[in-house]
């Protein structure tokens, strides 16, 4: 059963594959692409309970060792990209509380709430410079540059540089020959280590700068520290937010009447982003944890030294928790696990929920009649088993009547 957890269909639509595992328990052993074994968790209570569980750790020492020593022996390839490495979500208290702290002080909610404007504008140019009676992939025109523009304005990445990101990521996610991870691990790492010592020459009011001046200021971060903070920052904050727009703005194409209740009742949208996170989970797979003492989780006991890994799209959909879990709901109660639980919950949730909406409103007030272009079993999606969502969306964003 859990070979059909990986297979197209899955990449598709995982809820068939994640309703039947479910059904048959909260925890199983399963055998990733990359022939690493672990087990994966699709029910939302014993979710949450590995998330907050101290014994289910992150440390990318040991992580590593473990994953690498199980790759080996399944005959995979042992070597990890640099995304395992030097930041805090591969770490666990107190470095993950050091380094976390360090980037909260400055990515605060007031610098977000304060990128509000550009993110509108930045919206509204998007939409204007898209065709509105011919067909235009929404992932490729919309989804994509607006985060993949805003994380990078608010790090300081200037905008030659925004491409070359866009590639580097999808090869650390994974959607590339096995081996390019590698070479882009070393690529990033050169090209942020350069930009981080441009910033310390000619300091600017970006997000970068500032943490730049934290690793000076009484050797709080270390250099690797402050190159793999920015790393992730770059990765976590378009990746996810790409699969976000795309996928709702591909549900709100399925489901007519909720396109047609958030069309006229725009107030809704804020709650509409959360039921949609629930709804499309833009992460699949939360980062690989390991057991440091066997842990009793779902009624089965998972030995010392293995690699746990959630499954976000099967915890967000799971009757046990959600009534009528497959269908949009913008009122519930909504206790969804998209931006993850515990230490490690998303620190850019709220950068991400604010991107969500803007994106919605706008597409919605300017467009509310926006049609998929293609059937959609031409649809494409992602090839990555971390993040969800579409590579390209074809539409006509205006149709005639
Ligand atoms: C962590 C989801 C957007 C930065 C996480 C985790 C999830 C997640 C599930 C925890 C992973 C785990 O425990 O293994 C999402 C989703 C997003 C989104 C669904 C958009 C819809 C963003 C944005 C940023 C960001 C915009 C940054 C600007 C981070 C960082 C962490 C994280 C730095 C690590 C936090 C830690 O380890 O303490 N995110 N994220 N994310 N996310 Fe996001």
């Amino acid at each position: 059963m859990t070979d059909a957890m990986f297979s197209p269909a899955y990449l598709r639509d995982p809820h068939p594959a994640l309703r039947a595992l479910r059904e048959d328990g909260p925890v199983h052993r399963v055998v990733l692409p990359n022939k690493l074994p672990a087990w994966v968790v699709v029910d939302h209570e014993a979710a949450k309970a590995v998330l907050a569980d101290e014994r289910v750790a992150k440390d990318y020492h040991r992580l590593g060792e473990i994953m690498s020593a199980k790759l080996e022996a399944a005959g995979g390839d042992p070597r990890l990209s640099a995304l395992y490495r030097g930041n805090m979500l591969v770490m666990d208290p107190p470095d993950h509380t050091r380094l976390r702290k360090l980037l909260a002080k400055d990515f605060t909610s007031r610098r977000v709430e304060q990128l509000r404007p550009r993110v509108e504008r930045l919206t509204a140019d998007l939409l204007d410079a898209m065709p509105a009676h011919d067909e235009v992939d929404l992932v490729e025109h919309f989804a994509f540059p607006l985060p993949m523009t805003v994380i990078c304005e608010l790090l300081g990445v200037p905008e030659g540089g925004h491409a070359r990101m866009r590639t580097w990521s999808q090869h650390l996610m994974g959607e590339a020959k096995p081996g390019d991870a590698l070479t882009a691990s070393e690529e990033i790492t050169a090209y942020l280590t350069a930009l981080i010592a441009e910033k310390r020459a000619n300091p600017g009011d970006d997000l970068l700068s500032a943490l730049t001046r934290a690793s000076d200021d009484g050797d709080r971060l270390t250099e690797a520290e402050l190159v793999g903070t920015c790393l992730l920052l770059v990765v976590a904050g378009h990746e996810t937010t790409v699969g976000l727009i795309g996928s709702a703005a591909e549900w709100l194409v399925r489901d007519e009447r909720t396109r047609a209740r958030l069309v006229g009742d725009p107030a809704l949208i804020p709650r509409a982003v959360d039921e949609l996170l629930r709804l499309t989970s833009p992460v699949s797979l939360t980062t690989p944890r390991f057991t440091e003492a066997p842990v009793r989780v779902g009624g089965t006991t998972i030995p010392e030294g293995e690699v746990v890994l959630v499954s976000l799209p099967a915890a967000n959909r799971d009757p046990a928790r959600f009534d009528a879990p497959d269908t949009f709901d913008a009122d519930r109660a909504n206790s969804h696990l998209a931006f993850g639980h515990g230490v490690h919950f998303c620190i850019g949730a709220p950068l991400a929920r604010l991107e969500g909406e803007i994106a919605l409103r706008h597409l919605l007030a300017r467009f509310p009649r926006y049609a998929r272009a293609v059937p959609a079993d031409d649809l494409r999606p992602r090839r990555s088993l971390t993040v969800t969502g579409w590579r390209s969306l074809p539409v006509v964003l205006d149709p005639a009547r």
